[in-house]
């Protein structure tokens, strides 16, 4: 039986890892659970938040699901979630953004996947006071970081039945860096002979995101570009209820939804596990599982189709009726 790492996160984690969890097993898929525990509740226990055995579990299953954990903000332990990527070199965070039956959106076509750099860029985090009034942040672009990142776009087109890889700039102003990246992707490109390219700066794309986004199939772009435009991708197929995350290295994967812990919902039956759950499905094909990411993605879209959902689409299923009601279509 295949071994995934589960962190369950705090605040809605547990009850939508819950529903994940039991919608996976009602498929017939037996997955053999390691799960592990990472936040603010570890502190007490073990010092920090996230433990060793939290990386050793990762490091050896290669695979892990994760539900979101709350990060104190500018106070107390560094963010659990850019540890982890830190920490296991999950170079790529992978965004697929498609629109969802019955989630009302303003636009009915959207199919986009967001390939973000998640390692360097302004996010190095290489930052000084100059003089009183003057702080400086340096962004690092290396052709390492910029031809893997390129390299697992258009691998990802290929192994998906993509037709495009578009790459998004500003190299008309930052020649030397944003510049590095395009001509990394532009080498990279040229091995991909089957795949279309396209180039872009990233206020254009912007603005035809927001005015024909059908228009667009794959996105790769550094990383805080990315940051920006998979939030405005999440914001086009119904927002953070069901945008879905992975981050992807070179021998480890964790996949994850996009939003938070949602303090103010949490324990109250009320959280949409769609998310989590369209992230666990990804992680099912990166598992090579493809018939029962299929199975389970029919029977959450029927369900959806069915018109049940949670509140925050504006529907009143709770987390366990909604969770139920995929088991039933399945
Ligand atoms: P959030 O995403 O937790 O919540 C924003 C709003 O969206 C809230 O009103 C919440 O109720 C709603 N929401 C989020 N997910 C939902 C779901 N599945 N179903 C229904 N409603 C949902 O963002 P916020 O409040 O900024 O962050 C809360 C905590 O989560 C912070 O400590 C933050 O650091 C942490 N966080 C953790 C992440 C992770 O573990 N990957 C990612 C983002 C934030």
């Amino acid at each position: 039986m295949r071994k995934v790492t589960l962190i369950n996160g705090d605040g809605i984690g547990p009850e939508i890892s819950d529903a994940v969890v039991k919608i996976i097993d009602a498929s017939g898929l037996k997955i053999d659970w390691d799960v592990q525990t990472a936040g603010e509740d570890v502190i007490t226990k073990e010092g920090v938040p996230l433990p060793e055995r939290v990386l050793n579990s990762i490091k050896k299953n290669k695979i892990a699901l994760k539900a979101p954990v709350t990060t104190p903000i500018g106070k107390g332990f560094r963010s659990v979630n850019v540890q982890l990527r830190k920490e296991l070199d999950l170079y790529a965070n992978l965004r697929p953004c498609k629109n969802l039956p019955n989630v009302k959106t303003r636009f009915d076509n959207v199919d986009i996947v967001v390939v973000r750099e998640n390692t360097e860029d302004l996010y190095a985090g290489i930052e000084r006071q100059a003089d009183e009034d003057t702080a400086e942040s340096i962004k690092i672009i290396t052709r390492k970081a910029s031809e893997r990142i390129c390299k697992f776009a258009f691998d990802y087109a290929v192994n998906n039945g993509r037709s495009e890889v578009c790459v998004v700039t500003k190299a008309n102003i930052m020649k030397l860096s944003d510049g590095l990246f395009l001509d990394c992707y532009r080498k990279v490109a040229e091995q991909y002979p089957q795949i279309k390219k396209r180039e872009i700066l990233v206020d254009n794309l912007c603005m035809q995101l927001v005015q024909k986004p059908e228009q667009f199939d794959v996105l790769v772009l550094p990383n805080l570009y990315g940051d920006i435009v998979s939030d405005l991708c999440a914001g086009l197929i119904g927002g953070l209820g069901v945008a879905q995350g992975a981050n992807i290295g070179t021998d480890c994967a964790v996949f994850e939804p996009v939003h938070g812990s949602a303090p103010d919902i949490k324990g109250q039956n009320k959280a949409n596990p769609t998310a989590l759950l369209l992230s666990a499905i990804e992680m099912l094909r990166y598992m090579k599982e493809f018939l029962y990411a299929e199975k389970i993605e029919k029977a959450l879209f029927k369900t959806l189709a069915g018109g049940i959902c949670t509140a925050d689409l504006g529907g009143n299923a709770s987390t366990t009726e909604f969770r139920d009601a995929v088991i039933s279509n399945l």
